[in-house]
């Protein structure tokens, strides 16, 4: 499918993981035209009249699904949700049938999240349709690092020099490895921090500093992302107790004191209170967890835009 080329260039958004500077800059750009379209007393564009956007949803989600649904229906696109729960997957359908049948149905855009990693990768090769990866196994969640970098630049003005502490659960964290790809591809340095038995196995792997202990990562630092602890991910015992995870390793007024004075706190949600944040923090002057929330649906507008409209179209034609 070559729709969408000349506005962007990408047919699918897999990852952050080797998305150039330039094509993540070209969605904060556009998400920018959407944010404010989204302010107005009507938030609707014709842009995509006539597109069928199809949110498939393997894992339960609040945000993420209501924000591409949301996003979909401001461009005026056709927009079908399904769940797991609800469809022929309950019954044994394998995920190659599910697709082929989607896919029979020419749907414009696919929007998948799915328990294993690399999910989205495998319906990409099987569908003629544009996916999204809104979030797979511990792997990627390129949407939710786009709208946090949306969130960044809007907050403190810009990206590149900017130290970000990403603190918790980073092993279990497609979020944590979204961000770190794509903060450090825009200019940024990201630190890693939490308890050595939820760092990443290899952090090597990534381009960050990692640290055992909360306060030497949050020293400086202009943003602090904290991590849901994700028990339904865990196999075995890699916490002795949430208590004492809290008082560890919990962001409260003291830890958040090394970070600039004009830091800002963000999570991606869902926000496990008094465990990994003081719920007086996340509803703080600093806490942008908010605005997160509706940056995510105009990052969103700008993807379904980028991805599927006619070639030459503009955003809000
Ligand atoms: C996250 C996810 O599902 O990866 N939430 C989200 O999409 N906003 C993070 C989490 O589950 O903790």
């Amino acid at each position: 499918m070559t729709a969408g080329r000349e506005a962007w260039g990408l047919t699918h958004l897999l990852g952050t993981e080797g998305l150039a500077a330039e094509d993540a800059v070209k969605v904060l750009d556009t998400a920018e035209v959407f944010f404010e379209v989204s302010r107005r007393p009507v938030r609707k564009a014709p842009t995509l009249r006539g597109k069928t956007v199809v949110n498939l949803f393997f894992e339960p989600s609040t945000r993420t699904r209501t924000s591409f649904e949301i996003a979909g229906k401001r461009l005026s696109a056709d927009v079908v949700n399904i769940s797991a729960s609800s469809s022929s997957v309950s019954k044994g359908e394998s995920l190659l049938d599910t697709v082929k049948n989607l896919d029979a149905m020419q749907p414009d855009i696919l929007v998948v999240r799915h328990t294993a990693s690399g999910a989205p990768h495998y319906v990409a090769s099987r569908t003629r349709a544009h996916v999204i990866n809104a979030g797979d196994g511990t792997h990627e969640h390129p949407t939710q690092a786009l709208l946090d970098a949306f969130t960044i630049r809007r907050s403190l003005g810009r990206i590149a020099g900017l130290t970000v502490a990403i603190c918790g659960d980073v092993a279990h964290s497609r979020v944590a490895r979204s961000n770190a790809m794509l903060l450090t591809t825009l200019g940024a340095k990201v630190h890693f921090a939490g308890p050595r038995t939820l760092l990443p196995p290899a952090p090597d792997a990534y381009p960050v500093t990692t640290f055992d202990r909360i306060e030497p990562a949050l020293e400086g630092a202009d943003v602090v992302m904290v991590l849901r602890i994700q028990r339904e991910r865990m196999a075995g015992a890699l916490l002795p107790s949430l208590r004492e995870y809290a008082r560890k390793f919990g962001l409260n007024a003291a830890r958040l004191a090394r970070a600039k004075p004009d830091a800002i706190v963000m999570h991606p949600g869902p926000i496990n209170r008094g465990v990994e944040i003081d719920g007086s923090l996340a509803d703080g002057p600093r806490s942008v967890i908010l605005d997160q929330v509706e940056a995510g649906v105009a990052v969103r507008m700008a993807l379904l835009y980028l991805l599927s409209a006619e070639p030459g179209q503009a955003p809000l034609a």
